[in-house]
């Protein structure tokens, strides 16, 4: 009797959590706050300086919930839990540079890009520029990131090392643990431009990509006030002063 009673609460609790809804952006709206998800090591574009998290996605996620009319509460997480917090409804929204990839966008429902990039490869002394280069070297990439799936791909790496941080796995290249590094063409240029005499030096693209803020599968109102809030920062000169902030130039996809 009682492990029965037991089971019908487990049950019950599953239906729970299977059927809860993402807030709406009504819901949100009614609120008055929007809760946020990012990493904050992933600079220039999200990452601490000190105790604040800052970088182009900060700044421009908190110029966008301003449009929106909404407080935004942060919440800084490691990568690889940021898109199934979505699924729980632990927060509304991500954005960490997560490209739009098939797979993903069965797991959530991605709005339009914020920006447009892709990964490259970047090795000590630039001998490795193109991909057929890798060909028996060890790589180092995010765990969980378009460069873990892309470099993985390649028929003859010899290894793949993953690295919870992006900044580890360009650790682990400079230090000589790894022949190459895979990751952002923005986030290598970054590297190497704050770190004027460190071994880093870039080859050529890997892939492309569109990369976007995510909301939870199926959340089509706050995907739509994200989409419209993204293209009125674009339109009123914020993105661009922010872009070029952060990057030195204007990174829309074009
Ligand atoms: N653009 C890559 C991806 O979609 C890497 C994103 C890494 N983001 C981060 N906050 N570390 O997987």
């Amino acid at each position: 009797m009682k492990s029965l009673k037991h089971l019908l609460v487990v049950v019950a609790g599953l239906v729970v959590g299977m059927t809860a809804q993402a807030r709406t952006f009504e819901e949100i709206k009614a609120s008055g706050k929007i809760i946020v998800a990012t990493e904050g090591a992933y600079p220039p574009f999200n990452f601490f300086q000190g105790s604040k998290l800052t970088g182009f996605e900060v700044e421009l996620a908190e110029a966008m919930v301003k449009k929106m009319g909404l407080a935004l509460e942060w919440k800084a997480l490691s990568f690889d839990a940021l898109l199934a917090g979505l699924r729980q409804d632990r927060w509304d929204m991500v954005i960490a540079s997560f490209g739009i990839t098939e797979e993903r966008a069965k797991a959530v429902t991605f709005t339009n890009p914020h920006y447009c990039s892709g990964g490259v490869i970047v090795s000590r002394d630039g001998s490795i520029r193109t991909p057929d280069m890798l060909a028996g070297k060890t790589v180092a990439v995010q765990t969980g990131s378009t460069y873990m799936e892309n470099v993985k791909k390649l028929p003859n790496i010899k290894e793949v090392k993953n690295f919870p941080q992006d900044t580890d796995a360009r650790a682990a290249l400079m230090n000589g643990r790894v022949d190459a590094w895979v990751s952002d063409r923005f986030v290598v240029k970054n590297a190497i431009e704050s770190n004027p005499n460190a071994p880093l030096k870039q080859g050529g693209y890997l892939f492309v990509e569109k990369v976007a803020t995510a909301v939870k599968k199926g959340n089509s109102s706050l995907a739509a006030a994200v989409d419209k809030a993204l293209a009125e920062v674009m339109a009123d000169g914020t993105y661009k002063t922010l872009s070029e902030k952060y990057m030195k130039e204007d990174i829309r996809c074009q």
